[in-house]
C-alpha cells in the first residue's frame, strides 16, 4: 500500500472525537474514548508500540498491544511523526513506576482498539517537537508547523485571553469599539508611511494608518465620548525585537477628561489583567516620574524600576577634587553623575571595567572613572585627587560600603545621563540583579512638547502635533518652545514603553499656533490635516487618550523575548514574510492599471 492509500477523502467516516489530548486523567480509567491529533513521537519496542498523540491541548500516550488488537498493532508499524490519526480505545492506568508526573496526562495511557489514519505527511523540514533548534527563517517559512507545538499556541491563546480581558473591561467602563479606515491619509507618528496606490485615481496614494489618532479625535467631536479599538497600525521603520511593521494597539480616547482620568482607566485595566491572567497584584496607583526625574535618576525615559542603582549627582563633591577632567566638565556647565554597584569591587576586574568604559564611549561619553571601596580605603586612579574628607563624603553620598564599586561619568547632562543609564542596565544584567517574575510599572509625565530634529532642521513634536502643552508653560511657547512641557504620559513596564498618550489640543487657535511653532506652514497643515482643523471649528470637547502596544504587553506577560513570538505570522527584521514571500514583484498589467512604472530593481514576473 502506498502512503496515500491509507487515507480516503471522507477520512472521519462518522468518528466523533470525545476528548482532547490533554484531557484524560485517572478519573477516566475504564472509559472508551476517541482522540484525534498528530503523531508527536513513536517508540517501537517490538512487542509494544507507543505513540505520543498531540493536539493543541497536550499529549496522550497511546499503547498498541498485539495481544489486545493485532491488526492495529501491525498497522501502527507504518506510522510516522506528524501523521494525523484518530484513535479509539480504553483509558487505562499506566503500569506502576511508568507514570510521568511531568505530563498532565502522565498517569494514564490509551489502549488502542482501532486506529484510523486521517492523513499522512512528507518528512517535515524540521522536527516539530524540536522546532526551536531550526534556523529562524526556516521556522518562519513553515510557521504553521512551528505553531503546532503546544507552547506557541499557548502564547497565542494567552494573547487572546488578554485581548478578551481588555474588551470586557472597557465594555464595563462604557467604551464603544469603533473601526476606523485603513485606506486613509498619513498620520504623523514619526515613522514612514506604507503607501497604497489608487487604481481609480491614478497617481494618488492612500497611506496605511500609523495609528487612528485623527479619527479618534473626530469621534470625540462626534460626541462618542468613550471610544476604543484593538487596531492594526502600520509603520515603515527600522525593525527590532520589539517592533513590527504592523502591530496592534489598544487605542482609546475619552471626552471631558484630564490626564488623571485617562491614566486611571489604564491602571484599572492593568490591575484587572494581571489579576485575571497572571494572578498578580498590581499595586495602584502606579508610581509617576516626570520626564526630568526619569532622565536624571535613570538616564532614560523608560526606566526599569525592578532594581535600584539610581543615578546620583555628585557634581559638588567632584568639583572640589583635583581631578582635571571633572573640574573642566563642571566649569563648562556639565555634571558628574555616579552609580554604586553593590559588591561590584570584586565582580569587575580591570578588563571588565575597560569593557564598561567602552560602553560609555560608544554612548557618546568621554570616559568612565571608577572607585573600588575596599576595607583599607579607595582603590582607584582618582584616590590622589580626593582629600580624605572628600572620599568619605562621596562614600556617604553613594552609600558605598567596602566591596562596592562606584562608576562615574562627567559630561553635559544629555550625554552623562543616558551613558550612565545604559551602564546601569548593563551592570544589572551582568550581575543578575534584575528579578524575574516581577512587574514594575511607572508613568512618565511632562515630556517636552517639542525637540529639535537635526535631520529636518526644525522643531518636531515629541509625541505628536495634537498634544496639548501644559498651561503654565504656555508663556514660553514663543521664546523658548523647547522648554514647554506637554500634557503627555507614557506607561512603562520593566524598562519597555508599552503605551503613550496625551490630552489633546481642542481649540483651533492653539492647534494653529502649535503648527506654527513646529514650523509647519499653514498651507501644509491645511493639506495634511485640513479636515481636523475644519472639525475643530465645530465644537470639539476637551479630550485625551492613549494607545497601548498590545504586542509588547503580551510579550511581557508571556515572558518571551521578542514580540514575533506572540504574533501568529510575524515579519523578519527586514520586513519580509518567508512564508508568503511578501513583499513580491507584481505583474506589468497590475502596474499599468495603477499607472505606475518601476525605475529599476524588482523585475515583474
Ligand atoms: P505611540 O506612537 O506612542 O502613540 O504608540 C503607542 C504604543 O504602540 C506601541 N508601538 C509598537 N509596537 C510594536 N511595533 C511597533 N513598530 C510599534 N510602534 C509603537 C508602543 C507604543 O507605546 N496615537 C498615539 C497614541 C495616543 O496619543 O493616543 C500613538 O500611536 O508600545
Ligand atoms: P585621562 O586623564 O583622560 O587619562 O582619564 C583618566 C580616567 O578618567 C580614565 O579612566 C578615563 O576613562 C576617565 N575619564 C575621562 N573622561 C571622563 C569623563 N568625562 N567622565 C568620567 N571619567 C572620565
Amino acid at each position: 500500500m502506498t502512503e496515500a492509500e491509507h487515507v480516503n477523502i471522507d477520512a472521519m467516516e462518522g468518528w466523533v472525537r470525545t476528548h482532547d489530548c490533554g484531557a484524560l486523567r485517572r478519573g477516566h480509567i475504564g472509559q472508551e474514548v476517541i482522540l484525534m491529533g498528530w503523531v508527536n513521537h513513536r517508540r517501537d519496542l517490538g512487542h509494544l508500540i507507543f505513540i505520543d498523540l498531540r493536539d493543541r491541548e497536550g499529549i496522550t500516550q497511546v499503547v498498541l498491544d498485539p495481544q489486545e488488537a493485532e491488526a492495529v498493532h501491525a498497522r501502527a508499524r507504518v506510522l510516522r511523526n506528524e501523521w494525523v490519526l484518530a484513535v479509539k480505545g480504553t483509558v487505562a492506568p499506566r503500569l506502576e513506576g511508568q507514570e510521568n508526573p511531568g505530563m498532565p496526562t502522565g498517569d494514564i495511557e490509551l489502549k488502542a482498539a482501532r486506529i484510523k489514519i486521517l492523513n499522512v505527511t512528507e518528512t517535515p523540514p524540521f522536527q516539530v517537537d524540536g522546532a526551536v533548534d531550526a534556523a529562524e527563517t526556516l521556522r518562519m517559512k513553515y510557521r504553521y508547523l512551528e505553531l503546532r507545538r503546544p507552547e506557541p499556541f499557548g502564547n497565542l491563546r494567552k494573547r487572546h485571553q488578554i485581548a478578551s480581558g481588555i474588551r470586557r473591561y472597557l465594555d464595563q467602563e462604557g467604551f464603544v469599539e469603533v473601526e476606523t479606515p485603513f485606506l486613509t491619509k498619513s498620520t504623523p507618528e514619526g515613522a514612514r508611511d506604507y503607501l497604497v496606490p489608487s487604481r481609480v485615481n491614478k497617481g494618488m496614494f492612500y497611506a496605511l494608518p500609523q495609528s487612528p489618532q485623527l479619527f479618534k479625535q473626530l469621534l470625540m467631536i462626534s460626541g462618542f465620548d468613550r471610544y476604543y479599538q484593538l487596531v492594526r497600525c502600520f509603520r515603515d521603520e527600522d525593525l527590532r525585537a520589539d517592533r513590527q511593521p504592523e502591530f496592534t494597539q489598544v487605542d482609546l480616547e475619552m471626552s471631558f477628561v484630564d490626564e488623571a482620568r485617562v491614566m486611571a482607566v489604564f491602571e484599572g485595566m492593568m490591575h484587572t489583567l494581571f489579576q485575571d491572567i497572571l494572578g498578580k497584584e498590581v499595586s495602584l496607583p502606579i508610581p509617576r516620574l516626570t520626564y526630568k526625574e526619569a532622565m536624571e535618576g535613570f538616564g532614560t525615559d523608560r526606566p526599569d524600576l525592578r532594581f535600584g542603582m539610581t543615578l546620583t549627582d555628585i557634581t559638588p563633591i567632584a568639583g572640589d577634587s583635583d581631578f582635571k577632567v571633572f573640574r573642566e566638565v563642571i566649569r563648562s556647565g556639565g555634571v558628574v553623575k555616579a552609580i554604586r554597584v553593590r559588591g561590584g569591587a570584586d565582580a569587575y576586574s580591570r578588563k571588565g571595567l575597560d569593557g564598561l568604559a567602552e560602553g560609555v564611549t560608544q554612548a557618546g561619553g568621554k570616559g568612565l572613572a571608577w572607585v573600588k571601596r575596599t576595607q583599607s580605603g579607595w582603590q582607584s586612579s582618582l584616590t590622589k585627587f580626593f582629600t580624605e574628607e572628600a572620599q568619605s563624603a562621596l562614600n556617604r553620598q553613594m552609600d558605598a560600603q567596602p566591596g562596592d564599586l562606584v562608576l562615574m561619568v562627567a559630561d553635559q547632562p544629555h550625554i552623562a545621563d543616558p551613558a550612565l543609564g545604559n551602564l546601569r542596565i548593563r551592570v544589572a544584567r551582568e550581575q543578575d540583579m534584575i528579578p524575574r517574575d516581577q512587574y514594575a510599572f511607572v508613568w512618565i509625565t511632562e515630556f517636552p512638547l517639542v525637540e529639535y530634529d537635526p535631520d529636518e532642521g526644525r522643531l518636531v513634536a515629541v509625541h505628536h502635533p495634537f498634544t496639548a502643552p501644559l498651561r503654565e508653560d504656555l508663556p514660553l511657547l514663543d521664546q523658548h518652545p523647547e522648554q514647554v512641557r506637554a500634557r503627555s504620559y507614557d506607561l512603562v513596564l520593566n524598562g519597555s514603553e508599552i503605551g503613550g498618550g496625551s490630552i489633546r489640543i481642542h481649540t483651533l487657535a492653539t492647534q494653529q499656533k502649535i503648527f506654527k511653532t513646529l514650523g509647519i506652514p499653514l498651507e501644509q497643515a491645511e493639506s495634511k490635516f485640513g479636515f481636523l482643523l475644519e472639525a475643530l471649528r465645530y465644537g470639539a470637547p476637551p479630550h485625551g487618550g492613549m494607545a497601548l502596544g498590545l504586542d509588547r504587553l503580551v510579550a511581557m506577560m508571556t515572558g518571551v523575548d521578542s514580540i514575533r513570538e506572540i504574533i501568529a505570522f510575524p515579519k523578519t527584521t527586514r520586513g519580509t514574510c518567508p512564508l508568503t514571500e511578501a513583499p513580491s514583484a507584481v505583474s506589468e498589467t497590475q502596474l499599468k492599471e495603477l499607472g505606475l512604472k518601476l525605475t529599476k530593481a524588482a523585475r515583474p514576473h
